[in-house]
């Protein structure tokens, strides 16, 4: 019996590809003109995931986040709304926050002391024009915080900075759709695992995660998910793969052997769900060219509540089967320095297609 059956996935998958592609040239992965125009046309236009909602559940709580290289901040007003500002000061445009905290009341710019409201609206420009003067005709109201727009799904907080991208649910559904039948109605973050920085282009970990291929060469400690019961899947951007195991096969314990899916939602969303009672989001944050920060958030979304022990035994797994994969991205990038890298290397017609299609989408993206 299929333990899946009712999570059938099957009518995304890519299918066969008659010819071996090519992959991205190593431009892509290495120059900072490339990094510049994706952080101009494509971060700025899209739907970016940049946060967990979960981190900012109360009035005030706020955290910087980074997007296509600008510095943003996620405030949660006093209305208990969350809104997304560009993190730089009306005056001049110093960077307001860079930690995480909770603010009181208002928000104030440690530079020339400029005060805002939760809700990013100017307050206060003390002394802007004289020792206890205003300038006559300064209108606060036009000089609040910038804002960018924010959409929630679930737990996951995405921004789109220029405002103009598709409608944020035409963006969601492809990925809704691949999801169908999965129930999040009791999604739990049970643990926030800090994966640090990868010396790697964010492709390279997109990619990684989307293809199948290296799962039993490179995880061949951590999971038990052999190659054949794999297949890479695509619904528009929503891309990756996944994994159906029968449930009569038992797995060591301590390895990944369930029946998964592997999903990303162009450009850095990914989520991965692990039937029947786990879901993990990684949260990929481009530095430059060759380093990404990430971040992974691990959710219980079925059965009773993980005690410590279980708890801890998912936080070892993960971080394991990560750095097995960083150890892999991170020789990516350094093959990038290799000029036999210039035309992007081969895919495979079969286990690659997918990530032939991420590929497809950044190629538009920066054209
Ligand atoms: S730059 Fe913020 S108050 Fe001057
Ligand atoms: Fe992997």
């Amino acid at each position: 019996m299929n333990e899946t059956a009712d999570l059938d996935i099957t009518r995304f998958r890519t299918g066969f590809y008659s010819e071996v592609m090519r992959g991205l040239p190593r431009e892509a992965y290495l120059s900072d003109e490339f990094m510049r125009r994706e952080n101009e046309r494509l971060f700025a236009r899209r739907w970016v995931f940049a946060a967990f909602a979960h981190e900012l559940a109360e009035p005030g709580d706020l955290e910087p986040v980074t997007v296509g290289g600008q510095p943003l901040v996620l405030i949660r007003g006093r209305d208990g709304v969350l809104r997304g500002f560009h993190n730089a000061c009306a005056h001049r445009g110093a960077k307001l926050f860079n930690e995480p905290a909770c603010a009181k009341r208002t928000l104030t710019c440690p530079y020339h002391a400029w005060t805002y409201d939760l809700e990013g609206k100017l307050l206060a420009a003390p002394n802007f024009g004289g020792w206890r003067q205003d300038v006559p005709g300064f209108d606060k109201s036009a000089h609040g915080l910038k804002p960018v727009s924010l959409g929630i799904f679930h737990d996951w907080v995405f921004v789109n900075i220029d405002g103009e991208a598709e409608p944020f649910e035409a963006f969601l559904r492809p990925l809704k759709e691949a999801l169908e039948g999965t129930d999040f109605g009791r999604l739990r973050p049970v643990a926030r695992i800090d994966l640090g920085v990868v010396e790697a282009n964010w492709k390279f970990l997109m990619e990684n995660f989307i293809e199948p291929y290296h799962v039993p060469v490179v995880h061949h400690s951590t999971t038990e998910q052999p190659l054949d019961d794999h297949y890479p899947l695509v619904n528009g951007a929503c891309i990756g793969s996944a994994v159906d195991i029968p449930a009569d096969r038992v797995g060591r314990a301590g390895t990944l052997a369930v029946s998964s899916r592997y999903l990303t939602l162009f450009p850095t969303f990914v989520l991965g769900v692990y039937v029947p009672d786990e879901v993990g989001v990684h949260l990929n944050i481009p530095l430059s060219p060759g380093r990404t920060q990430q971040y992974r958030v691990i959710y219980q979304i079925a059965g009773e509540p993980w005690n410590e022990a279980k708890i801890a035994a998912q936080r070892r797994l993960w971080y394991d089967v990560h750095k097995e994969d960083h150890a892999m991205v991170e020789r990516l990038q350094a093959g990038r320095a290799s000029t036999a890298t210039a035309t992007g290397g081969v895919l495979s017609p079969c286990w690659e297609t997918s990530l032939y299609e991420f590929q497809r989408l950044v190629r538009e993206s920066v054209a």
